[in-house]
């Protein structure tokens, strides 16, 4: 099956960066959110990152307006009726991901595969709201998407080969190398990578160092390219809080047990970049 057209549910950093490179492949994308704001912050970032692009010398005029025409939105969930692809990347809730994929699948045609952005909820159980879990599937990139190399790419136990071979091939047709993971809570990115934001927390959360300190380590020490907090402030605090719960739940195994200190800011609101703090002040 050809694709031609890709609608995105969710606006927010994951669901802008992924209709930006779904565009830059040639792909008529429609992007959802609950209100005109939220597609608007869309927009205005997606055409911050294609204007540095031009800006750099990385792209012409011409191909950055191109990209941007083939990118409309709605507030409206039935405007993704006519699209041949769907991934949602919504806030990491588990209710409201099954409630848009009951809603995915009333508005979609049957053909048209329903993919999640989800960063560690079951995919088994997301399939498991739509009369379709054969088309299911998790598809998960990293942050921030114009840039990160990976997709993940996570068949649910009901997810069929054509679903996972067309799922494949459109990462790639976006640039990205994809790697398969399991359908087990956090798959394998967020299983290596959040025990380790989550130990570097306790770290600062235990007096052992100071934030600069624990990503100095890190970066200087590892090679990494941001230290853990650092990253945890671009990510979401709120979605790492999340993607540990997840993990916790699933294994029930302690050694997934989030740190206080990360509920503690997300309970006052300190989210990171987007609420202006986190572990750091912007
Ligand atoms: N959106 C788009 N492009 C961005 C960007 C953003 N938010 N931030 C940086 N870039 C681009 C820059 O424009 C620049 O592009 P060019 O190479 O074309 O010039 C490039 O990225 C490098 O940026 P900078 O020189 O400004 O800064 P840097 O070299 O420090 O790189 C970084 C920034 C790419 C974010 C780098 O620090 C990095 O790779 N950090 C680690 C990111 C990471 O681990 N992401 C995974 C998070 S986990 C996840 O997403 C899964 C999950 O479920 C939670």
């Amino acid at each position: 099956m050809e694709i031609r057209s890709f609608g995105v549910v969710g606006a927010g950093q994951m669901g802008s960066g992924i209709a930006q490179v779904a565009a830059a492949s040639g792909l008529d994308v429609v992007m959802s959110d609950i209100n005109d704001d939220c597609t608007a912050r869309g927009v205005q970032s997606i055409e911050k990152n294609l204007q540095r692009s031009v800006d750099k010398g990385k792209l012409d005029q011409e191909t950055c307006r191109a990209i941007r025409g083939r990118i409309s939105t709605t507030t409206r969930l039935t405007d993704l009726a006519g699209v041949d692809f769907v991934v949602e990347a919504a806030v990491e809730m588990e209710e409201l991901k099954f409630g848009l994929f009951r809603e995915l699948d009333t508005v979609c045609p049957d053909h048209v595969i329903l993919a999640t952005n989800t960063s560690s909820i079951p995919i088994g159980r997301i399939g498991a709201q739509t009369k379709r879990p054969e088309k299911v599937i998790g598809m998960h990139f990293m942050n921030p998407v114009p840039v990160m190399k990976l997709v993940e790419v996570i068949r649910g136990l009901r997810t069929s080969e054509e679903t996972f071979a067309l799922t494949w091939s459109l990462s790639e047709r976006f640039g990205k190398t994809p790697a398969e993971a399991g359908d087990y809570p956090g798959f394998l990115a967020n299983r290596i990578l959040m025990p380790m934001i989550n130990e570097a927390i306790f770290c600062l959360y235990q007096g052992v160092g100071k934030p600069e300190d624990i990503d100095t380590v890190m970066k200087l020490g590892m090679n990494h390219p941001m230290g853990p907090l650092a990253l945890a402030d671009l990510i979401g605090l709120d979605t790492c809080l999340a993607i540990m719960e997840t993990l916790y739940d699933g294994f029930k195994d302690s050694k997934y047990r989030p740190c206080p200190l990360l509920r503690k800011y997300v309970e006052a609101g300190w989210f990171g970049r987007k609420s202006g703090r986190g572990f750091y002040q912007y």
